[in-house]
Formats: structure tokens, C-alpha cells, sequence
């Protein structure tokens, strides 16, 4: 990665950022000193503490698919800062600004405007909620996207009540450290399914039951599901369906895009002669923080954060990332002096 750092220029202009002008691997990042961003009218700007990994950050990155082209300019990126779950304080408030002041700390995820793998950003106001005192600005970063898919898929779309049996699959990354968390305040019997190197931090994490997915195919077990939340779809929607009870749920919030078409194809058919549901999450952006605030400050739910890398190690956590082992969400720290 290339370093292009004037250190003589003045912090109050210029920041440093990881950019990227090409598709490709993380390899194709730099950090730079760029223009601060300037607030509009109806924006603030922040002073980004800590800044969370998400699979678009990825998918952008890598332009691998025509969806994420579609989204970020079909030959090369329009967006040149990813990174969207963002922590800090505000450093400036555009003059139509109502809910925020200077000095506010604040966290939301930007997604659409991106810009988080950056010293500075700005944000519209609808974008950011206040951070408690007691959450770290890690764990604030750790917190938007990964959680509010976890209580709409959950809360929402699998209408989740006490006494259920729920199944988590891909259980141990962003989504499902979040997901358990919220289910157990149901009291459901949740099983989760991940990789073998996951499985001991997720009994920590309050799993009833693990399944290594290399080890055990959980749709060929025997057991049966009132709710199915699926974060890595990677089976036909009838081997789902197969294992949730009469008038079970299964809700989709990612997977491979074969699966994810057949089931959106299937699922009015399937649901009229099985009488199982087929949901899928539409992510609603920071609609849950406040939720998650009290959650949190009530000790309910708390952020499973990987590693401790540094803005410079973005590329690296981006590779981490990628390679799948992480546990919980990757966090980047990207400043630690909170009295700048
Ligand atoms: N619906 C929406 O609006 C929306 C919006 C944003 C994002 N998303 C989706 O949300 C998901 C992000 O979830 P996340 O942050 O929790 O991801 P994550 O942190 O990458 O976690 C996914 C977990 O699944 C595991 N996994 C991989 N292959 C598996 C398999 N065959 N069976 C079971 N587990 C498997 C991974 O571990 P190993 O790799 O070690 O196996 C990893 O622990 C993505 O699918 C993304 O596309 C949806």
C-alpha cells in the first residue's frame, strides 16, 4: 500500500483516508491525505473514532458483481471512500442541523454515501444517533448494520415469540453475534451453524446448540425449526423449508444470488401448500439504534468485536474479512486521541 502523507500540511484542511480509484483486491487501497470533506447545509461533520467491516464494503471494493457496478460505476468506482458503520464526534454542523451540536458523539452506518475509512466524513442528521457514554466508539461501530438486520429479520420479519425453536445459519459473524443476543430476550432455543474455529465463542455467546456446517448438514438432521434466520442462503429453499415446522419462517438476509432468486420465484407457491413462510429483509438503515442504545445500556446486548487494527490496517482487515475467520464484526480503530 502506498503512503502519500504530507506530514507538514495542516490537519485543519486535509485528512487522511483509504481510497481506492480501481476494482480489486484490498492490495489496491491507499492511504492518502485528501480535502477535509465540508458539510452541507442539512450535514454534519465528523470526526470518525472507530469504523466497522461490512460484506458491501467488500463487494464494492472488489466490483465482482454486475449489481455492485450497477450501484458504483460499471467501469471504474464513483465512490472512492468505502465504509459505512461509522463512530465519533461531530466537528461541524451545517446550519439547517437540528437534533446535533459540536462535540456530539455519534454513530450510524452511511451506506449510499459511504466515506467511513476516513479521518473525517460527513453525514445527513437522519443518518446518526447519540452514543451512550458507555459504548466504546468500537463498539458503537460494531453496532448499525450487523444489528438492525439481526431485530428486523428477528423482530419483524420472523414475528419471533417465546418458546420457539430458532436456527441461525452463518450464526457466528456480524449478524448472528447480534442475533442470538436479541433472541435469548425472547426466550427461544436458538441453534447456530458457522465454521468449527466459531463454534466455542458462540456457546460463550449463549447458543443452546452449535453445528460445524463442514461436519453437519443441519437440513438432514432430524430436527425441525419454528424459525429460520439465514444470513449466508446457500441451499435450495426446499431443504429450508424442509426443516421449519407448520407455519414456521424462514427469513433471508443474504446469500448466493442463485438461491436467493429461487426463493423469491418459489416462495408465494411454496407458502400456499405448506403453510411455511418465506421472508426477506430489506435492510432499514439506523431505524433500531435508540433500540439498540437501551439494549445495550442495559447490559441485554453487547458487541462481539475481532482484532484491533488500525486505520493504516485497513487493507488487512478487509482481507480478514474476506477470508471469513473473523468472529463477531471486524472493527478498525481510527483515532484514539478523543480530545482532538
Ligand atoms: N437484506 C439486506 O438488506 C442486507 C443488507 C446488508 C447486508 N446484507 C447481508 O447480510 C449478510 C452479512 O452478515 P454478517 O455481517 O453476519 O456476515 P459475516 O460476518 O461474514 O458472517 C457470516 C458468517 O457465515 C459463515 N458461513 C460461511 N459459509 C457458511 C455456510 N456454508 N454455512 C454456515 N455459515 C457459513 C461465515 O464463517 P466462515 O466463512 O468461517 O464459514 C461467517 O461467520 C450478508 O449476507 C449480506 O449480503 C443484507
Amino acid at each position: 500500500m502506498k503512503t502519500e502523507i504530507q506530514l507538514d500540511r495542516l490537519a485543519k484542511y486535509y485528512m487522511k483516508a483509504i481510497v481506492f480509484t480501481k476494482y480489486g483486491t484490498p492490495d489496491v487501497l491507499e492511504l492518502k491525505e485528501i480535502d477535509k470533506p465540508i458539510p452541507k447545509e442539512n450535514e454534519v461533520l465528523i470526526k470518525v473514532y472507530a469504523v466497522s467491516v461490512n460484506d458491501w464494503d467488500l463487494g464494492l471494493l472488489q466490483g465482482g458483481d454486475l449489481i455492485n457496478r450497477l450501484i458504483n460505476g460499471l467501469f471504474k468506482p464513483k465512490i472512492k471512500i468505502l465504509g459505512s458503520d461509522i463512530a465519533g464526534r461531530i466537528e461541524a454542523v451545517g446550519k439547517n442541523v437540528k437534533k446535533f451540536q459540536h462535540g456530539d458523539e455519534v454513530y450510524g452506518d452511511l451506506s449510499g454515501s459511504w466515506g467511513g475509512f476516513a479521518e473525517n466524513v460527513c453525514a445527513r442528521e437522519n443518518k446518526l444517533t447519540l452514543k451512550p457514554s458507555s459504548m466504546s466508539f468500537e463498539e458503537a461501530a460494531a453496532i448499525p448494520q450487523a444489528a438492525m438486520l439481526a431485530i428486523q429479520g428477528l423482530r419483524d420479519k420472523g414475528q419471533i415469540q417465546s418458546g420457539q425453536k430458532l436456527l441461525i445459519n452463518g450464526a457466528g459473524g456480524g449478524v448472528g453475534t447480534f442475533a442470538v443476543q436479541i433472541a435469548k430476550l425472547y426466550g427461544v432455543e436458538v441453534t447456530g451453524v458457522d465454521s468449527s474455529g466459531k463454534l466455542d465463542m458462540m456457546r460463550s455467546m449463549g447458543f443452546d446448540h452449535v453445528i460445524d456446517y463442514k461436519q453437519e448438514d443441519f437440513t438432514k438432521n432430524g430436527q425441525h425449526y419454528d424459525l429460520i434466520l439465514d444470513v449466508k442462503m446457500n441451499r435450495s429453499i426446499f431443504d429450508y423449508t424442509r426443516v421449519l415446522n407448520r407455519n414456521g419462517i424462514y427469513v433471508i438476509i443474504g446469500g448466493s444470488m442463485v438461491r436467493l432468486l429461487q426463493a423469491l420465484f418459489l416462495r408465494t407457491w411454496i407458502s400456499m401448500i405448506s403453510k411455511k413462510k418465506i421472508c426477506f429483509v430489506a435492510l432499514k438503515s439506523n431505524k433500531d439504534l435508540d433500540y439498540m442504545n437501551e439494549l445495550f445500556e442495559t447490559g441485554k446486548v453487547k458487541p462481539v468485536i475481532d482484532g484491533h487494527y488500525m486505520m493504516d490496517e485497513v487493507p488487512k482487515a478487509l482481507r480478514h474479512f474476506g477470508e471469513g475467520v473473523h468472529k463477531g464484526k471486524v472493527v478498525i480503530t481510527v483515532e484514539t486521541n478523543y480530545n482532538i
